[in-house]
């Protein structure tokens, strides 16, 4: 329909069958490393109290400024939608005291978040996103992982030569301290030059304009003062260590001094993966280090790192990229009847053959032979099976062969053990629930 009367929202879609197969595919990809690394799966609830995400990702940013859906209870509690997931998790890590686990305590997950944003190609108000929590340690070396599994997570869905990875370093806390006094002294004057948003965080977060996407404040930060003149030994090992371990892993990056990341909680480490033809507007996925969030949040000091991506930009890329993932939809085999006798038949038959994992469909309807042939071949049917009144009383069926246009006839028992034999065992086969 070209003109429904009903529409979903602004900045929200449906995801069609044909998207679905990129989803379940990126949905197995992360699941596929996040697993054979030892990451567990969590989700958190799609709505949290609004301080959750005050607390963490911080009241300058602008995910909290102006970018949550917020909404009330009856009795006045204030909650959002998720904005992102690292926030949720490490709630749900101190609520249930997972810090009682053995470290590093590793967590993924896939989830819809929510911004209340312009939306535009790549960005919408609901999105989805895959990530990766790690809680526990300050070993540069799970920083290297951690960015191993992004940059394989990406190999495989074959959109790693399109990305670069940017990668910096925005020190500790204690560093920035005296950064943001630096950068303070170096704007105050040239307010003038700065947009609107600027102008408002120069007191609140300086750090922030630094990644400012307006020309001419990319031009004064530019030449503003560099975080790494006030970075502590401490600091510098760790990026130094991290940088030789990409290294070893074989993994590229650009150093990028300008990269701050917008949500409050990083320190040290921060990454994201840029599209080589779209630049920083629309990065795949970002992470980094959150060594003072979960303290920040009521828990003990505990190091952590992380990252996330939108499933939705990365399956652009993908298209962009020619990629096609495996359609694991296809029919295998259309069943055709005629008569009531032949339809009573056809319905078992379908079970059968749909226990082995075999994708059947037919015995539905009334319509004519020709018309349940030109249905099997708009479904691009591998097979179809045709039993009609004679072939009841014989006891057979009609084997067709939808690519060859071949057909025989052949008896009705032992249908399925041929039909088995000739698809192959698959792998939606009811034996294959239990196993893994
Ligand atoms: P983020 O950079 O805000 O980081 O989001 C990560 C990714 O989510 C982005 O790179 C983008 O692909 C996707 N994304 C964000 N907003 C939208 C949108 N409106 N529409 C479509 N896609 C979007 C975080 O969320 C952090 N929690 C990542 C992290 C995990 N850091 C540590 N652990």
């Amino acid at each position: 329909m070209s003109n429904p009367k009903y529409q979903s929202p602004k900045g929200v879609h449906d995801i069609l069958p044909d998207d679905h197969l990129y989803f379940s595919f990126i949905k197995k990809v992360v699941r596929h490393h996040c697993r054979r690394a030892g990451f567990r799966r969590i989700s958190t609830p799609m709505f949290e109290n609004v301080e959750v995400f005050k607390r963490s990702i911080g009241e300058s940013s602008d995910i909290v400024e102006k970018e949550m859906f917020l909404f009330e209870s009856k009795s006045g509690k204030k909650f959002a939608l998720k904005p992102e997931g690292t926030a949720g998790v490490v709630r749900a890590y101190l609520e249930h005291g997972m810090s009682n686990l053995p470290k590093p305590v590793e967590l993924y997950y896939i989830e819809p978040h929510f911004r209340y944003n312009r939306p535009q190609k790549g960005r919408y108000r609901q999105f989805h996103q895959f990530g990766f929590e790690v809680l526990g340690e300050s070993d540069p070396a799970i920083d290297a992982q951690v960015i191993y599994i992004s940059h394989r997570i990406n190999q495989d869905l074959g959109i790693a030569d399109r990305l670069t990875l940017q990668l910096n370093t925005i020190g500790s806390q204690e560093d920035r301290k005296q950064f943001r006094e630096d950068l303070i002294n170096y704007y105050t004057g040239k307010e003038r030059s700065l947009c609107e948003d600027c102008k408002r965080r120069l007191h609140e977060n300086p750090m922030r304009l630094l990644d400012c996407k307006e020309e001419d404040c990319q031009i004064l930060a530019s030449m503003s003062p560099k975080l790494e003149s006030v970075l502590s030994e401490e600091s510098k090992k760790h990026f130094e260590l991290l940088k030789e371990y990409l290294d070893e892993l074989g993994v590229k990056y650009e150093l990028n001094s300008m990269l701050v990341r917008g949500l409050d909680y990083y320190t040290h480490t921060v990454f994201e993966f840029w599209s080589k033809h779209e630049g920083s507007q629309n990065a795949t996925g970002g992470g980094g280090r959150y060594d003072g969030l979960v303290k920040l949040m009521g828990g003990q000091d505990t190091p952590a790192i992380g990252y996330a991506a939108g499933i939705e930009r990365t399956i652009l890329y993908m298209k962009e990229a020619g990629i096609r993932p495996p359609n694991k939809d296809k029919v295998d085999i259309f069943v055709a009847q005629l008569g009531l006798v032949a339809k009573k038949k056809s319905l078992p038959l379908i079970n059968k053959l749909r226990d082995h994992g075999i994708i059947t469909v037919g015995a539905v309807g009334k319509s004519s032979m020709s018309g349940q042939m030109g249905l099997a071949d708009k479904l691009n049917a591998k097979y179809s099976l045709i039993l009609g009144q004679i072939e009841v009383q014989e006891g057979t069926i009609i084997l067709r062969n939808m690519e060859r246009g071949s057909q025989e006839t052949v008896p009705f028992d032992g249908i399925v053990d041929k039909m088995v034999e000739l698809l192959g065992e698959k792998k939606l086969s009811s034996k294959n629930l239990w196993e893994e």
